[in-house]
């Protein structure tokens, strides 16, 4: 049986929080027997905006053995560094020949990256989606799982592939996004109308995965609510609608059954209780996390081998590129 390809990528730009983890890899854990997969740890995506590199090279590590923690596994999943299979940048340059600049003006992940970004803004966080577009066409990936802010991403790359297609042949598969119905989209906990995100100034915002029972306990306890006093899903209540969202995504019940049980109960055991089903639902990766980590082999050994792996079938896709365009 030929099963589909899955491949999706991860930035080493800081901690991983709960959005990533219920957004993405909680998901890429779950499809993983069903295709072959390709995880990638973004690290040329990471350098678009600039990084100190000591803390790149330790938060590239810490991506890829939360990932093995979370339960990726080498039997269906290559799990590799992105700088490590050298096709990635050769092929971004190909797509950037055939993708007009208009396309990527439309680009609303840009747009705000580059608003905040008070330096001057690179040429290659300009590029970035190309080079996203690169590491999904490079494996033939049919299904891109991800969270709600790659969807537009996703679809360019299946604009360009398209576009390659009809210049040069039928060369590469058109990939889908995939998103999932809950948790698409976590929110900030202390602002809760927009999406939790790695970026430092704003660690009260975020769980990370790594973060202590006792920092999650308080971050949940200041995150924002509102005035109001029944807990029940409401997407005007963007507060406690995204507390109790994480709640149903990490115990698996029903709507209704959770505002069932919370009927007439506090926003603070609403808290309570979130909190210890944060932690406890942490706990095994976690320990997993510690675990693997105190054998520095281990990661390296599962990384040099996904590298080998990912750069073979990438290389391929390569020659079949440079061929069809008369570069071979
Ligand atoms: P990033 O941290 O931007 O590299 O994102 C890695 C994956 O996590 C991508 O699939 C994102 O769409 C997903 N993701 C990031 N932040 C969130 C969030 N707040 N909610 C849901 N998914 C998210
Ligand atoms: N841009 C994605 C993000 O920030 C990361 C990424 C890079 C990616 N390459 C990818 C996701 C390929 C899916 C497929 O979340």
């Amino acid at each position: 049986m030929n099963k589909k390809t899955v491949f999706s990528g991860i930035q080493a730009s800081g901690h991983l929080h709960l959005g990533n983890y219920l957004g993405a890899i909680r998901n890429w854990k779950a499809m993983q027997e069903e295709y072959n997969n390709y995880f990638c740890v973004v690290d040329l995506h990471t350098i678009t905006v600039p990084q100190h590199p000591a803390e790149l090279r330790a938060n590239i590590r810490e991506v890829a053995g939360l990932l093995i923690a979370a339960g990726l596994d080498e039997e269906h999943s290559v799990v590799f560094v992105q700088s490590k299979v050298r096709a990635h940048s050769e092929l971004v340059w190909i797509l950037n020949c055939v993708t007009p600049m208009g396309w990527l003006h439309r680009m609303t992940q840009f747009k705000e990256k580059s608003e905040k970004q008070k330096e001057e803004v690179s040429v290659g966080l300009y590029d970035y989606p190309v080079l996203q577009a690169a590491d999904i066409l490079l494996y033939d990936a049919h299904l891109v799982p991800v969270g709600a802010d790659q969807k537009q991403h996703v679809e360019l790359c299946r604009d360009i592939a398209q576009r390659f297609n009809h210049r040069y042949g039928e060369i590469f598969v058109l990939p889908d996004a995939l998103i999932p119905p809950v948790g698409g989209r976590v929110m900030g906990l202390i602002n809760p109308e927009k999406k939790m995100s790695k970026s430092e100034e704003k660690q009260e915002d975020s769980v990370f995965l790594l973060d202590t029972p006792d920092q999650i306990r308080s971050k949940i306890k200041r995150a924002t609510t509102d005035s109001r006093k029944e807990i029940v899903f409401d997407e005007e209540r963007p507060g406690i609608y995204n507390l109790l969202t994480i709640y149903q995504l990490l115990t698996g019940g029903k709507r209704e059954q959770i505002e069932t049980y919370f009927e007439g109960k506090s926003y603070k055991t609403l808290k309570e209780e979130l909190a210890e089903v944060v932690i406890e639902s942490l706990r095994p990766l976690q320990q997993k996390y510690f675990d693997l980590t105190g054998d520095n082999n281990f990661l390296d050994q599962i990384l040099s081998r996904g590298a080998e792996q990912a750069g073979a079938r990438a290389e391929k896709k390569l020659r079949q590129v440079t061929e069809a365009m008369g570069l071979r």
